[in-house]
C-alpha cells in the first residue's frame, strides 16, 4: 500500500520555466531516494498542484522538505489517503505548466471553466484525473 497526497500552494514570486526546471531536477534526484513519484502542475495564476505517492515515511520526508521551501506559501493538503498501486509509476516527477490556451484546447481543462480555475482543484480527485490524462499522453 502507498500513501498518496495532493496539495496546492501559491508561488511566492512569478515562476519562470527555469525555476520549474530547478524544482524538477531537485525532485527527481531526491524522490528516488525516498521512493516517491508524482506529478506537478503549475497554473497560470501561480498556483502549484502536486501529487506525491510512495511509502508513508518517504511522503513525510518529502512533504517536510517542500513545506520549508520559501519559493511557495499557503501549502494546503487537499487529499491524503492510501492507494493499492501508484497512479504515476515512472521514476520521474511528471510536470506540466498549464497555459491559458490549455484551458480552451485540452478537454480536461475546458470542462473546468477558467474563471475560478484554481478553485476547481479543491477536489484532489479532479486534480489527479487531469494529471493522469496528461501523464498518459506523454508516455
Ligand atoms: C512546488 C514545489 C514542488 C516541489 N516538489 C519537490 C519534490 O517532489 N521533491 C523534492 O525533493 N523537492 C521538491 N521541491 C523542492 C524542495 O522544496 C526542496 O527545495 C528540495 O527538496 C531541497 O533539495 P536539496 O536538499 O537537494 O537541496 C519542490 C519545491 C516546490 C516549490
Amino acid at each position: 500500500m502507498f500513501r498518496q497526497i495532493v496539495y496546492t500552494s501559491q508561488a511566492s514570486e512569478p515562476v519562470s520555466e527555469s525555476d520549474c526546471e530547478e524544482i524538477l531536477q531537485q525532485s527527481r534526484a531526491n524522490n528516488v531516494r525516498d521512493g516517491v513519484t508524482g506529478f506537478l502542475l503549475s497554473l497560470p495564476n501561480g498556483t502549484f498542484v502536486q501529487t506525491l505517492e510512495g511509502p508513508p515515511d518517504g511522503i513525510s520526508n518529502v512533504l517536510e522538505r517542500i513545506r520549508e521551501d520559501d519559493r511557495h506559501t499557503s501549502l494546503t493538503v487537499i487529499l491524503d489517503h492510501t492507494i493499492p498501486a501508484r497512479d504515476f509509476p515512472d521514476w520521474r516527477m511528471g510536470y506540466r505548466a498549464v497555459r491559458r490556451d490549455d484551458l480552451r484546447t485540452i478537454p480536461e481543462f475546458r470542462n473546468l471553466g477558467d474563471s475560478d480555475f484554481a478553485e476547481n482543484f479543491d477536489s484532489g480527485a479532479i486534480a489527479i484525473s487531469i494529471m493522469k490524462s496528461l501523464y498518459d499522453a506523454n508516455r
